[in-house]
């Protein structure tokens, strides 16, 4: 007889709705919820589900609820012994807590925290000991790891779970870039954009050309500066001086759409994070890469839903992309991603 399936899922808090519409479509069913993480079932499928809101995705191992961690700790070790072969260890230890805000609210950002490190320094050695073949917790991991997940509901209250790493978010933990920029960025479109170029897998390399329509005050243009790109802001607001005033930027003072098509031509790049309507900032982005003198190999378009019921709109907006001939169009909210989902669209030239 076989046994079912459990699976574990982060991702931002309000966006349960939208992950459990999409993967009931798949016969999951709902085991455990709280705002940023839920647990499912399915009688089935072997493998953990993926979907556009869901951020982290491992099979479920169990539970623990108590006030000591070290009986925490006793009691996943145990379920491990249960049904794990200690001859095969796990890669690597990622821990971190689900999301207790909407991102962005009172300054709230996804990933790791002090407590989950506290509790990542306490339970590593406990865990290492038998299971596991890496010397320190939450290291990236490389594609093909064992990854165990361990997530706090609570600080008391510990899901264990395992995936195995395969894209980046996959490899990160809790499905949150690491990164420690040299200087304070502008804002923190910065790391909205360090994530969207990594995930794409786009090869920006210096010397070339982005834009970025939204490009004020300068966050994301700083990441790109910093990946010693060429880059053109155009936005009608004004730019932090730290961007306006180095020599590997142009600053279009305009709206995107009123601008002419020969201000793209020669860009192989297009960041998109202006706050306007999708619809009017898919019609903007269509006329730049119909052009025929459209050099564009790579758009990242940050696309505001605005509530998560919108998100229905997402397979519509993906349709309009795809009338404009892209070798191939991805969609996601990024860990750093607010109320919005980001689209990674490919051109081949
Ligand atoms: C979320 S902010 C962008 C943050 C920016 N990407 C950064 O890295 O700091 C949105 C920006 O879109 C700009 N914007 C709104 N409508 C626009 C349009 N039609 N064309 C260009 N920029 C626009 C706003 O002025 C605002 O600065």
């Amino acid at each position: 007889m076989s046994h079912p399936t459990f699976a574990m899922i982060s991702c931002a808090v309000g966006a349960e709705t939208a992950v459990k519409a999409s993967v009931f479509e798949e016969g999951w069913r709902l085991a455990f919820s709280r705002p940023g993480f839920v647990t499912l079932k399915h009688e089935d499928q072997k493998s953990p589900p993926t979907g556009t809101f869901i951020r982290t995705s491992s099979l479920s191992i169990g539970s623990s609820r108590d006030p000591s961690l070290s009986h925490i700790a006793e009691n996943l070790l145990s379920q491990l012994d249960k049904k794990f072969d200690a001859n095969r260890p796990f890669n690597q230890l990622h821990v971190w807590s689900k999301d207790r805000a909407p991102i962005g609210r009172f300054g709230f950002e996804p990933g790791p925290d002090e407590v989950s490190e506290a509790v990542s320094q306490e339970i590593f050695p406990l865990l290492a000991k038998k299971w596991l073949t890496c010397d320190h917790p939450n290291r990236i991991a490389e594609s093909g790891d064992r990854v165990l997940d361990l997530v706090l509901v609570e600080p008391s209250h510990c899901f264990l779970g395992w995936h195995e790493a395969s894209d980046w978010h996959t490899r990160w933990p809790g499905g949150v870039q690491p990164l420690t920029p040299k200087e304070e960025p502008i804002s923190r479109a910065y790391y909205k954009a360090a994530e969207s170029i990594t995930w794409s897998g786009f090869p920006l390399r210096p010397g070339e050309t982005a834009i970025e329509i939204g490009s004020a005050p300068g966050g994301a243009c700083g990441r790109l500066l910093e990946l010693g790109l060429k880059v053109i802001g155009i936005d009608p607001a004004e730019m932090d001086p730290r961007i306006a005033e180095n020599t590997n930027f142009i600053h279009l003072r305009a709206r995107a759409g009123d601008l002419p098509r020969k201000v793209f031509r020669g860009a192989k790049w297009l960041l998109v994070d202006s706050n306007v309507a999708p619809e009017k900032t898919l019609t903007t982005i269509k006329n730049v890469v119909l052009h025929r003198d459209c050099t564009l190999e790579g758009l990242l378009v940050t696309l505001k839903i605005g509530n998560y019921q919108a998100s229905q709109k997402i397979a519509d907006w993906t349709s309009e992309i795809e009338t404009w001939h892209p070798q191939r169009v991805r969609v996601r909210q990024l860990a750093r991603n607010k109320v919005e989902v980001c689209f990674a669209i490919a051109f081949s030239r």
